[in-house]
């Protein structure tokens, strides 16, 4: 089979249980049920509602491509009837992804985050759809560059001939609204010069190249939701957690490969606020609730195959010992930072907290800094 099918990833927080700890389970009925009719009316092949701390995941199946309206229009659709519900319960912040009163033909610049990839449809298509919680679409740069970059995290790049040509990144700059193309391995260097400041420069889709010897090279295989909120509102009105898609063998990085980044647990910004690093912990879909200190920022990873649309899975794929060791680590470096208090690095540099003071107590003391 070889059918061109879209996976759309769109996600919101329109509510909070308890705080802003998770998604409570009336939300994730309300959208069941309007998902299962869009399945039922024919325009979705299959979906999933899934939840990351207290964001809302929507994970659909279709063959209508990228950017679609019907299937922007049927995620604000839900997230909308979501909202009622949050409110009708007194959920904590409801419908705070919502950012306009009305649906305008796509949902981008409207608080929810989206990954897309439309692809034609492999004999064997393994997918792993990632949703982070109390984070920013940057968090995916580094694991996403190990995946398909480093080979001492993806053995495939050196031992594989289908891998071993690299591949091509989509980077945007969030801040200027512009995006670039860039070959890798050749370009290691100065790609990492601008991900590596992943509060502004983030990786969006990776491509295969043109010497790829089965994949075409304008179909991504890997795509993350760059929404940032803080940018799209003007002003912070709620953290823009990501989202992110990847596809996994045969030419691509292993599954194995694909969730292997993850063991280590880099630090993040969001957090309490916002406003702090931390350790990205990997966790069963059943540990996805923030906590302490609303956090520590979380990950989960559903796996699926999927078959001409249909998503088989899901497979919750850090419910494994084997992530065992990273959880202890995320904990020990959440304790380490934790003792800072209000001193960076634990809270962010100033430009980049999503609460704060500082404007107030500058003019509060205005006029009393002297010359030094
Ligand atoms: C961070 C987050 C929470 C809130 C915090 C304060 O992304 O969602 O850490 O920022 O709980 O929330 P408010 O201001 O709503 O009391
Ligand atoms: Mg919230
Ligand atoms: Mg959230």
């Amino acid at each position: 089979m070889t059918e061109k099918i879209t996976i759309s990833l769109i996600k919101a927080d329109v509510g909070g249980y308890p705080g802003h700890s998770s998604v409570h389970p009336k939300l994730i009925e309300t959208a069941k049920k309007g998902l299962t009719a869009a399945k039922d009316s024919g325009l979705l092949i299959d979906f999933k509602v899934l939840a990351a701390g207290d964001d809302l995941e929507l994970l659909m199946g279709h063959r209508k491509g990228e950017d679609n309206e019907e299937i922007h229009s049927l995620a604000w659709n839900i997230f909308t009837k979501a909202t009622d519900v949050a409110k009708e319960l007194k959920l904590y912040g409801a419908g705070q992804d919502l950012l306009k009163d009305a649906f305008s033909g796509n949902i981008k610049g409207m608080g929810p985050g989206v990954a897309e990839m439309e692809f034609t449809e492999r004999k064997g298509e393994p997918l792993v759809a990632f949703m982070m919680d109390k984070t920013e679409p940057g968090a995916f740069n580094l694991p996403i560059y190990r995946m398909f970059a480093d080979p001492f995290s993806t053995a495939g790049l050196i031992v594989d001939p289908s891998l071993h040509a690299g591949f091509r990144f989509e980077v945007w700059d969030i801040m200027e609204h512009t995006k670039v193309f860039m070959n890798l391995p050749e370009e290691m260097y100065d790609i990492l010069a601008l991900i590596g400041a992943k509060s502004r420069y983030v990786i969006k889709r990776v491509f295969p190249k043109e010497e790829h010897p089965s994949l075409p090279p304008d179909e991504p295989v890997a795509a993350i939701s760059t929404e940032k909120l803080f940018q799209t509102a003007g002003k912070y009105v709620g953290k823009d957690d990501p989202a992110g898609l990847v596809r996994a063998q045969s030419g691509l990085p292993a599954l194995g490969e694909v969730i292997e980044p993850f063991a280590f647990p880099h630090l993040v910004s969001g957090w309490m606020r916002g406003s702090h690093n931390g350790p990205l912990m990997p966790v069963a879909f059943k540990d996805a609730r923030c906590t302490r200190f609303d956090g520590p920022p979380r990950v989960i990873a559903a796996g699926f195959q999927i078959s001409n649309g249909t998503l088989v899975g899901p497979a919750d794929l850090f419910d494994d010992p084997a992530y065992d060791l990273t959880r202890r680590k995320a904990q020990e470096i959440a304790e380490y930072m934790r003792r800072h208090g209000p001193f960076e690095p634990h809270r962010l540099p100033m430009g980049d907290m999503e609460y704060t003071t500082l404007p107030d107590v500058l003019k509060k003391l205005e006029g009393r800094f002297e010359k030094t």
